[in-house]
């Protein structure tokens, strides 16, 4: 992976629900390099979505590494299931447990990679002690819990002093504090989520960002792959 590589992962959340499988494989052969799965519990957030046999469902369906975004209370009590139904990497929230560390641990050491997801009210200075135990930070762009919101300016600020820490630091891909050389190992992601468009997209990656999610944006265009590429490059 390139210093500037872009990743993009479409929310199936804005996808129709009554073919999960063929939207996910369109958004494959789009080119997304991931599909973002939204697991809400009705309680952390005010809205139900989708559940382990779906992420199972989806992994049928396509090749694409799975990004499981989980935003529930106990987010331990899911791990398991989720992965064997196929998560590539499970994301979940800062403010739904106390138990971060030993959940990042664990998550880890079931070889797959170990998100941390933070709302939009949460300091940025909460980011810092993880940054080094954890495969991914996502900073949420909108209040969690539903697709189609407005992206919210103030975030971009966070996604810089975020990108600053892990600068100053050193802290590369995998939570790894490269001393000699950091530009070796490629850079550490840093993944916004919630009203993500062209427009956006270019604040976000120009802020430190390197990994999108975006929903309503790419389900709803007629042309994908266009969206996509315009999320990648934004002019
Ligand atoms: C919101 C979810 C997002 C959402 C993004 O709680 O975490 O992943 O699906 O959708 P858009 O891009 O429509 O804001
Ligand atoms: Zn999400």
């Amino acid at each position: 992976m390139s210093e500037n590589q872009i990743l993009i992962a479409p929310s199936i959340l804005a996808g129709d629900f009554s073919k999960l499988g063929d939207e996910s494989k369109r958004m494959e052969q789009a080119g997304a390099d991931a599909i973002h799965i939204d697991i809400m519990d009705g309680h952390f957030v005010k809205n139900l979505t989708l559940g382990p046999k779906a992420v199972a469902a989806i992994n049928r369906s396509t090749e694409l590494f799975l990004d499981v975004h989980i935003m529930v209370y106990n987010p331990f009590d899911y791990i398991e299931r989720l992965i064997e139904s196929g998560a590539n990497r499970i994301t979940f929230h800062f403010e739904a447990t106390e138990d971060v560390e030993e959940i990042l641990e664990y998550i880890r050491k079931c070889n797959i990679e170990a998100g941390l997801a933070f709302c939009p009210e949460t300091s940025p200075t909460m980011v810092t002690s993880f940054l080094d135990k954890c495969d991914l930070i996502l900073l949420m762009t909108v209040h969690p819990g539903f697709g189609g919101q407005k992206f919210l300016d103030d975030m971009l600020s966070k996604i810089k002093l975020t990108r600053e820490m892990l600068d100053t630091r050193k802290i590369r891909r995998g939570g790894k504090v490269v001393e000699e050389n950091p530009q070796s190992v490629p850079p550490f992601p840093i993944q916004v989520d919630g009203g993500i468009d062209d427009q956006t997209a270019k604040k976000c990656i120009e802020s430190g960002a390197n990994n999108l999610v975006s929903g309503t944006y790419l389900f709803k265009s007629p042309d994908p792959r266009a969206a996509i590429e315009s999320l990648r490059n934004p002019l």
